[in-house]
């Protein structure tokens, strides 16, 4: 089949390329000149696991393409996607002028029947406001479907080809299916597609977010009742997750939820339920915990150095919102440093990746070690803020000798209590009784 992706950010990219695996003929449209030149020259702009792979080999092939005109790049295609930004506006709604100006346009350039689906996480009635947006122009009939991406950073390809489930959102027969067949190849495990209207898909898609963020934020409050009552949190967390009903998976507490959907997605539901008159009370108690939760260890840092931080010096090692990205979007990292350095603080950080995007941001209010160990050197502690592979079994030896105290803050519960215990140092993490020298 021949697609078309309009804008090659993180899902734009992705989903062109595991398009382009399946066989389609995928052109990928974005109207950032430099990137297009980049792409269509072989260079990946993302950082993505498997991704570079499939890439290369598509390009290769003549599978996939790049343009920045829209109307070379719908030539025909008979399915169009929108993965465009919907950045959260002023008011924390999300902002549908990039979707609605490329609809606007669609409505122009189309000239025989079309998909157009709206990929990007969108409030509940934007396929609709799309629709409108085309039919102000369109001299040929169209369907718009919403469906949503449900792709995590770092395992993004494998979620893409390997669906639990997948979401479509349209009444219309003719849409429902050449988008059945577009998807056919990535359900044939048997996970769902699961088939509804627009509305509904638009609704998933904020549903499965913030319903997850929800787990999150819970096993949060659990694990701070877990230290003031004695409890251990990993075993409540294996007692409860044991139960099909609740299920294992993102029960972990730490240091916060991150990234660009999580804290973003929350907020817009809570903003699309107000502009209905409802006031979401879970979901602002979400974030509210998650707010608090990113300076869950600021607390026992200070008391460790009775009070005060000024003149300390500590080491970070994690600085992207989770493993296996560079991404730093809402990383709970970010505010730590923030927190150490307005108490006077001074902090170096390591990170496998996404060391090069905080030196975009905060420059040289920080000190950037080239390695997890020479990122010790003269700390007084060791925070850990995200559960790198790297820094789950590190070389203990290594860093008491390096650091001025054997004190580990570990925001991501990376170690075993009981052998922190035996390695004597003051451990402190998320939710479990600490080691307190
Ligand atoms: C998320 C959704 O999982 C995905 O379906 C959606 O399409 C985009 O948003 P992503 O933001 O890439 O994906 O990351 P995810 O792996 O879901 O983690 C989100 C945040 O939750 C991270 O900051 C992570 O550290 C945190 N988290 C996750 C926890 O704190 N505890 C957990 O148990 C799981």
């Amino acid at each position: 089949m021949k697609i078309t992706v309009v804008g090659t950010g993180y899902v734009g990219l992705v989903t062109g390329t595991c398009f382009a695996e399946t066989g389609n003929e995928v052109t990928c449209v974005d109207i950032d000149v430099n990137k297009v030149a980049k792409l269509s020259s072989g260079q990946i702009t993302i950082y993505e696991p498997g991704l570079e792979k499939l890439f290369e080999r598509n390009l290769k092939e003549d599978r996939l393409h790049f343009t920045t005109s829209l109307e070379e790049g719908i030539k025909d295609a008979a399915v169009i996607f929108l993965a465009l930004p919907t950045p959260p506006g002023a008011d924390g709604a999300a902002d549908l002028s990039f979707v609605l100006n490329v609809a606007d346009q669609l409505g122009k350039l189309i000239t025989d029947y079309k998909v157009i689906v709206d990929k990007s996480t969108v409030p509940v009635g934007t396929a609709a406001k799309v629709t409108a947006a085309i039919a102000r122009n369109a001299k040929v009939p169209f369907d718009v479907v919403s469906n949503p991406e449900f792709l995590r950073e770092g395992v993004a390809v494998d979620d893409f080809m390997k669906p639990d489930r997948v979401v479509i959102g349209t009444e219309s027969e003719r849409a429902r299916k050449i988008m059945g067949e577009l998807f056919a190849p990535f359900v044939r495990q048997g996970n769902p597609v699961i088939y509804m209207d627009e509305n509904s898909a638009e609704l998933t898609k904020y549903a499965a977010n913030s319903f997850l963020a929800t787990k999150i934020s819970f096993m949060n409050e659990i694990a701070i009742l877990c230290e003031k009552l004695g409890a251990d949190v990993d075993m409540v967390r294996k007692g409860i997750g044991s139960d099909d009903r609740i299920g294992k998976r993102f029960l972990f507490p730490g240091i916060g939820y991150g990234g660009s959907c999580f804290p973003k997605d929350v907020q817009a539901l809570v903003r699309s339920a107000e502009e209905v008159a409802y006031d979401f009370k879970i979901l602002n108690a979400v974030m509210d915990v998650n707010e608090d939760q990113k300076l869950f260890l600021l607390p026992k840092i200070k008391a460790y150095f009775n009070g005060d931080l000024k003149g300390k010096h500590f080491a970070l090692w994690g600085l992207a919102f989770k493993p296996n990205t560079d991404d730093i979007r809402e990383a709970p990292a970010l505010y730590m440093i923030e927190a150490l350095l307005n108490e006077g603080a001074t902090v170096t950080v390591f990170d496998p990746e996404a060391m090069n995007n905080v030196k975009q941001q905060i420059g040289d209010k920080i000190t950037y070690a080239d390695h997890q160990y020479t990122c010790l050197d003269n700390a007084d502690a060791l925070l850990i803020a995200t559960e790198w592979s790297v820094f789950r079994t590190p070389d203990f030896s290594k860093i008491s000798a390096a650091l001025k105290n054997k004190a580990i803050f570990d925001g991501r519960n990376l170690f075993e209590v009981s052998r922190m215990k035996e390695l004597g140092y003051h451990y402190e993490s998320v939710g479990r009784t600490p080691v307190l020298s």
